[in-house]
């Protein structure tokens, strides 16, 4: 199952009342997960070695690491240095990818030969990158089974952002224990692609010329899913308003405003406007009451730090392509949803923001390519039986946000 199936019974109840509340759950596909997952957490307990190592992956408050390009680590797959011979960066997007099965390499094949002639030297992992809870340990097999094995050939690093399937707790999907993340930013220490060096970070990319000047694009990698999650936060580390939160708002706001790169992207799981299913947020699966369910504080980070200061929000979530249009509620900036590496959507647009281009039908994945005079983003869908791409739609802009509020 996945969160697909997942439908809150009320706003902002733990994962324990879930439970108690709604006894159906424990049969079936569900129940199933969950009794196997507080196995794991009892043989964790006992053998002291699961939760010890995650609880020492990232300590509270450590502060979010910022990278640079030309920073090389041994046996890691560099940050490009500079742009490809068209002058531009090009950047593979997915979202939604780890599920290990035949669609997910079936798109990554695809993008692999898209990715070797167009030049591209980065990717993007757009979150729920270990379904259905995440990985159980630093140096889980589904690390092998659900990213490296599917990217093999995808030689680069990839900006990994953290979803809820990463940080669920007893029911999968729920988000309901982010300190589970943990294993993906310890994971990163030993993987030539994974790069997530802290929960939330920035990585600055150089104009061509070398890192003297201004850079020419900048990604900010979100934790969306203290303030997204299908059940209330039982750590006060990652209630909605605890302090990993509010480090988080202070540390986007301050990078944001320092940033001199031309382009900016912010890159978080949950999308502050989408059309499929799960809906936008604040009023998410279509909740408009709680501080979790809803995500309405994230709704409330994107409105007051985010818009009218990046050029985009990519983000996952909902298994589906769509390209937004930038509007004056979003202060000039984009949205676009990127989520269906390995799932597809149920065919229909649920909502009516405007739209540029958008799928709800297929499997697909994304290329950004940014220059100093252009941004442009191209949808691709895949065809997962022959395992080839087709570029569904090209949008392009010369105009960047950055600086239109600072
Ligand atoms: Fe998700």
């Amino acid at each position: 199952m996945c969160d697909d199936e997942l439908i809150p019974p009320s706003a902002d109840m733990t994962e324990d009342e879930w439970l108690r509340r709604d006894p159906s759950l424990g049969e079936g596909p569900v129940g199933q997960r969950v009794r196997e997952m507080r196995a794991l957490r009892r043989r964790s307990v006992l053998g002291g070695v699961v939760a010890g190592a995650a609880a020492l992956a990232v300590l509270p408050g450590q502060a979010p690491a910022a990278a640079a390009a030309g920073t090389r680590e041994p046996g890691k797959f560099p940050l490009p240095t500079g742009p490809n011979r068209a002058g531009e960066y090009a950047v593979l997007l997915t979202g939604d990818a780890g599920t290990g099965e035949e669609s997910q390499h079936a798109v990554a094949a695809a993008a692999r030969e898209v990715c070797t002639a167009q030049g591209v030297s980065l990717a993007v992992g757009l979150g729920d990158n270990i379904y259905e809870n995440g990985p159980e340990s630093d140096h889980d097999s589904e690390f092998a089974s659900k990213f490296e094995d599917p990217n093999s050939g995808l030689d680069m690093p990839w900006l990994m952002v953290l979803g809820n399937h990463d940080c669920s707790g007893l029911i999968p999907g729920s988000g309901g224990d982010p300190s589970r993340g943990d294993r993906e930013v310890s994971y990163a220490k030993s993987s030539r692609r994974w790069y997530m060096p802290s929960r939330y970070y920035n990585v600055a990319l150089p104009a061509a010329g070398g890192a003297q000047g201004d850079p020419l694009v900048e990604f900010f990698a979100l934790d969306t899913n203290p303030v997204t999650s299908y059940v209330m936060q039982t750590d006060p580390h990652y209630y909605w308003n605890g302090p990993y939160m509010r480090d988080q708002r202070a540390w986007l706001d301050g990078a944001l405003k320092a940033s001199r790169a031309r382009w900016k992207i912010v890159l978080g799981h949950h999308p502050y406007l989408n059309n499929g299913k799960h809906g936008s947020a604040g009023s998410y699966d279509g909740f408009v009451i709680g501080n979790y369910t809803s995500g309405i504080h994230l709704k409330e980070l994107y409105e007051e730090v985010v818009c009218g200061r990046a050029d985009l929000i990519l983000s996952g979530h909902d298994h589906t392509l769509q390209l937004l249009e930038p509007t004056a509620r979003t202060g000039g900036t984009r949205q676009i949803v990127c989520g269906a590496a390995a799932k597809s959507g149920d065919g229909k647009a649920h909502f009516n923001h405007p739209s540029t281009w958008q799928n709800f039908s297929d499997h697909g994945f994304m290329l950004l390519k940014v220059s100093d005079r252009a941004m442009t983003v191209e949808a691709y869908t895949v065809d997962v039986a022959t395992r080839k791409a087709s570029l569904a739609h090209r949008t392009r802009t010369a105009t960047p946000v950055a600086g239109a509020r600072v």
